[in-house]
């Protein structure tokens, strides 16, 4: 009989370990994320082979430097994210929400490029689920190489025989290795999972593409364990029920992260969508109170999208507050600013704020449209809809200057609008065509701009 394996006690959020449970993780302060899995064993999460033939230290200068061989995914955006196409061997995580597409983009992969041989590797569905999709993706099937089964051993014994440009792996938590007793989708059998891919990957120079499940509330074993582990994660995000999916590179080891790209869920798999913002700007034409639009920048990109606000009079004592795509603590903080700065009494008022296409602002610079989307619903007058706003609001009411205003005019005068607000502190550049722009220094002064003119 085997010895009773150790145990170890390993964060879901962080992946640190400890030899014993604690209420707060030591390393990232999250609270109850502890779960207990069996120790890995040291030979294999520990020396992943990674220098090849060199075992002794190299000046920097004297290190041979074939140029990343990379490879098209078939697939633009997904390209363009990785930083100019697959690197040979690389070990890429695909992260996301279940049902937000993961195993549709890794599908259309193989569908989009027919010269990729690719062996696809599934532990969720069977062959002939992926055999449905892939005929409702519509594309060229016939260099793609389907294989069902969850140990990892097996796919990599496989994957040596048939030698594929790229090995798709769906997903990490089914998976298990016969080298730990652990049950699939625990901690430490992902662990195991993804070092056993990274070390083939590696040694045999064939790419490998993990996909891994992340739930909203404290999931188990995610893919934040596999960070430092891969090379390059991609997270998927967006709404459900929205049809816009936002790809984004969290961390690249051969290119930059912040790129993002967007696509859309259609009846026949993902889009590309080359242009998000003439997407996610109004569609109605006509000017309707509680919107505006927003000039971000998500990542390098500029994007422009709508803000809508309802305010109304309060039906509790308190009154409610509500965000979606939005931090919720900002919002109250700019509320608290048009209170304290401009005389606005909001306190009695409900305030919803909603960032279309499901978007998530994370850009300071969404503060000044969020700010005129609700004071445009208090007041039920319009703003018109070629008016776009791009600055940061500060505590004291005062309108401060976001990184690469030109780029944001820009794309606003290529989406056709007439005119942008920003801080009258940017720096001053040259008035670009098509456009005006309107500098504003505080709260009050975009109010007399906006509402009063
Ligand atoms: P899926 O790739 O299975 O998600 P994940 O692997 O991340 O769990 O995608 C699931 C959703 O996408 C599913 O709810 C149905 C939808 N979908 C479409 O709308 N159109 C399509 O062509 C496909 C294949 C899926
Ligand atoms: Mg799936």
């Amino acid at each position: 009989m085997a010895a009773k394996g150790k145990t170890l006690w390993y964060c879901t959020s962080c992946g640190n370990e400890s030899p014993k449970w604690m209420g707060q993780c030591p390393a990232c302060k999250e609270w109850n994320t502890m779960v207990e899995a069996p120790a890995a064993p040291k030979t294999a999460a520990s020396a992943p082979a990674l220098g090849g033939a060199e075992r002794k230290p190299l000046k920097l200068a004297e290190v041979a430097m074939g140029s990343e061989e990379r490879v098209s995914l078939g697939i633009g955006e997904v390209d363009r994210i990785l930083g100019g196409g697959l690197v040979r061997g690389s070990l890429v995580l695909i992260g996301g929400e279940p049902g937000i597409g993961k195993s549709t983009l890794s599908l259309q992969i193989p569908l989009c490029c027919p010269s990729l041989k690719v062996l696809y590797a599934s532990g969720e569905e069977s062959a002939r689920q992926v055999k449905m999709r892939s005929d409702r993706l519509g594309g060229d099937p016939s260099n793609c190489h389907i294989f069902c089964e969850t140990i990892v051993e097996n796919i990599i014994d496989e994957a040596a025989k048939l030698q594929p440009d790229l090995v798709i792996v769906d997903s990490v938590q089914t998976m298990s290795t016969s080298a730990a007793e652990s049950t699939p989708g625990s901690v430490s059998s992902v662990k195991e999972v993804a070092a056993a891919l990274l070390r083939f990957a590696k040694q045999s120079g064939i790419a490998v593409i993990l996909i891994g499940h992340i739930t909203k509330d404290g999931f188990i074993a995610g893919p934040k364990i596999l960070e430092h582990i891969v090379d390059v994660v991609l997270q998927f995000e967006g709404e459900n029920r929205g049809a816009y999916r936002i790809l984004r590179g969290i961390k690249n080891r051969f290119g930059s992260t912040s790129e993002i790209a967007v696509f859309e869920m259609t009846g026949k798999g993902l889009k590309e969508v080359a242009n998000p913002s003439e997407m996610l700007i109004p569609m109605h034409g006509e000017a309707l109170s509680g919107t505006a639009v927003c000039a971000m920048l998500d990542g390098t990109r500029p994007l422009l999208f709508e803000v809508q606000a309802l305010v109304s009079s309060a039906v509790y004592a308190t009154a409610q507050r509500s965000a979606t795509g939005f931090d919720a603590r900002r919002l109250n903080m700019l509320l608290a600013v048009l209170e304290k700065r401009a005389g606005f009494k909001l306190a009695q008022k409900d305030v919803f704020l909603n960032m279309a296409g499901g978007l998530k602002a994370t850009d300071p610079a969404c503060d000044l449209a969020v700010i005129a989307s609700v004071l445009s619903s208090n007041f039920d007058f319009p703003i018109p809809p070629d008016c776009c706003f791009a600055a940061e609001v500060g505590l004291s009411g005062e309108i401060r200057p976001v990184s690469q205003t030109e780029r944001r005019i820009g794309e606003a005068a290529r989406l056709g609008f007439k005119k942008i607000f920003i801080s009258d502190f940017s720096p001053r550049t040259p008035q670009p065509e098509g456009i005006s722009v309107v500098r504003v220094a505080d709260v009050p002064a975009l109010v007399k701009t906006l509402f009063r003119e």
